[in-house]
């Protein structure tokens, strides 16, 4: 059985309405790879849209979710919205780029690699930009949670996601 997505809760930024979106965004990729990976489409026929459908529905949910935290950030006054929303720009490019590709392949098996390209493009998002915002978020509320309750791995992970973040944006 594929190596399934799920929540943790050292992810949790602490703001429930951003970390429940976040959650839903893991289970649906988990969702999708219950149902797509090689053990499950063994066998499988005559559907060889639902895996196309089912990830194109995963990007309107990522897209919609994107707003809501826009809309949330703007309520704040956050000074580093538009860096945010253009990380946002970009994080949805490449998600229509790989849906074009994978369309035009004819994609029906959601494979090792594929789900490795879409975990990482989903924690690069919630283990990224968004814990600057909340750490700024917590200053202006005047608590600051997020930084005393960060381990030293999850700093590092976040490091190397947004590198190889960069990396991947900058081909
Ligand atoms: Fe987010």
């Amino acid at each position: 059985m594929s190596k399934l997505l799920t929540w943790r809760d050292e992810w949790s930024l602490h703001i429930d309405v951003l970390d429940k979106d976040h959650r839903a965004l893991i289970e649906r990729l988990s969702d999708i790879c219950v149902r797509f990976c090689p053990e499950a489409s063994a066998g499988r026929s005559g559907d060889a849209m639902a895996l196309l459908d089912a990830l194109s529905q995963l990007g309107d949910e990522m897209r919609q979710h994107l707003q809501r935290e826009e809309e949330f950030m703007r309520a704040f006054d956050y000074e580093g919205v538009g860096e945010h929303q253009s990380e946002h720009a970009l994080l949805l490019a490449e998600f229509t780029a790989l849906l074009r590709e994978w369309r035009a392949e004819g994609l029906h098996v959601f494979d090792e690699s594929i789900q490795c390209i879409l975990s990482d493009w989903l924690l690069a998002h919630i283990l990224g930009a968004d814990r600057e915002f909340a750490d700024v978020y917590f200053r202006l509320c005047g608590k600051d949670v997020s930084n005393d309750q960060e381990p030293r791995a999850l700093r590092q992970l976040q490091s190397s996601y947004r590198s190889g973040l960069r990396s991947t944006l900058a081909k």
